[in-house]
């Protein structure tokens, strides 16, 4: 893919030295280099594209700017327990385990989770996702509150089908497989959940545009079920399971739901 890569003048050399990196990706980038990026040049330029400045790699699109910002997550870490947290009831993050998010995306739910505990490997197969999850990862081994969690979670760049299937083949021992996978724009039953969809997901719904043959990860689950005792998919509150397969628990938050499907140890 080929993108636009805004970066302001103090960035420039960095900007230059990402562009290999990119590249290896397959992200092709025309670096451009400006003066100063805020909300009125976002306007100007709605198109989808890479920024750099001094707050690091975002992407943008349509007046709007965003990044996995793992520090600006603090707040919320610093609130979240197993009380407060279906997520972290669902994923079991007491007991430490080893956890693949399969469906990284900005990876915001990975560090909740490695942050409680668990040991997280986090798949994500698009790259420019990816590269921004990079950058959000080397920015936060640098910051003191967060550079523990930080060796707790590895990146992968790939299909997770694929990975997945290599730890069944290896029988690679994995206790949870967290998957939340796109979900249609459509899809939800409440139009007015929809109009507060998040701008993140706006713009990633640009990056992974919706032309009928989205991906929606059902075959993610099977594949979970054979290396995982426990795993852990997200759905909007009302949507329906992601397969016909029936999941033995459900964890209801107000916009979301957790559904647990278990398997004997394997
Ligand atoms: C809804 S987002 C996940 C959001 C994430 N839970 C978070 O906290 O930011 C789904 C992400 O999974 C990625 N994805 C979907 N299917 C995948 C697959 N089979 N392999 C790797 N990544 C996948 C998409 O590229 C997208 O970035």
């Amino acid at each position: 893919m080929h993108l636009t890569l805004w970066a302001t003048h103090e960035q420039q050399q960095h900007a230059l030295a990402c562009q290999p990196q990119f590249l290896q990706r397959d992200i092709q980038t025309t670096l451009q280099i400006v003066d100063k990026i805020n909300p009125k040049f976002l306007r100007q330029h709605p198109e989808l594209a890479l920024i750099l400045d001094n707050n690091g790699l975002h992407l943008a699109a349509a007046g709007m700017q965003m990044q996995p910002d793992w520090i600006g997550q603090l707040a919320r870490l610093k609130r979240a327990s197993r009380k407060n947290e279906l997520i972290a009831r669902a994923c079991q993050t007491e007991q430490q385990p080893l956890l693949i998010d399969a469906t990284a995306g900005l990876g915001h739910d990975g560090l909740l989770l490695a942050w409680l505990g668990a040991r997280v490997t986090l798949i994500e197969r698009h790259p420019v996702l990816f590269a921004l999850l990079q950058d959000a990862h080397l920015a936060a081994s640098h910051h003191a509150e967060l550079a523990e969690t930080m060796q707790r979670i590895q990146l992968v760049h790939g299909e997770a089908s694929d990975y997945l299937t290599q730890c069944q083949q290896s029988s690679t021992r994995i206790d949870v497989v967290y998957l939340d996978p796109m979900f249609p724009k459509g899809g939800h039953k409440d139009q007015k959940k929809q109009a507060l969809v998040k701008k993140e997901m706006q713009i990633l719904h640009q990056l992974l545009p919706e032309n009928g043959t989205m991906d929606l990860g059902e075959y993610l689950l099977p594949l979970a079920q054979q290396i995982a005792g426990r795993v852990i998919v997200k759905r909007p509150r009302h949507a329906p399971t992601l397969t016909a397969a029936i999941p033995q628990h459900q964890w209801l938050g107000d916009a979301c739901r957790f559904d647990g499907y278990f398997q004997a140890r394997l």
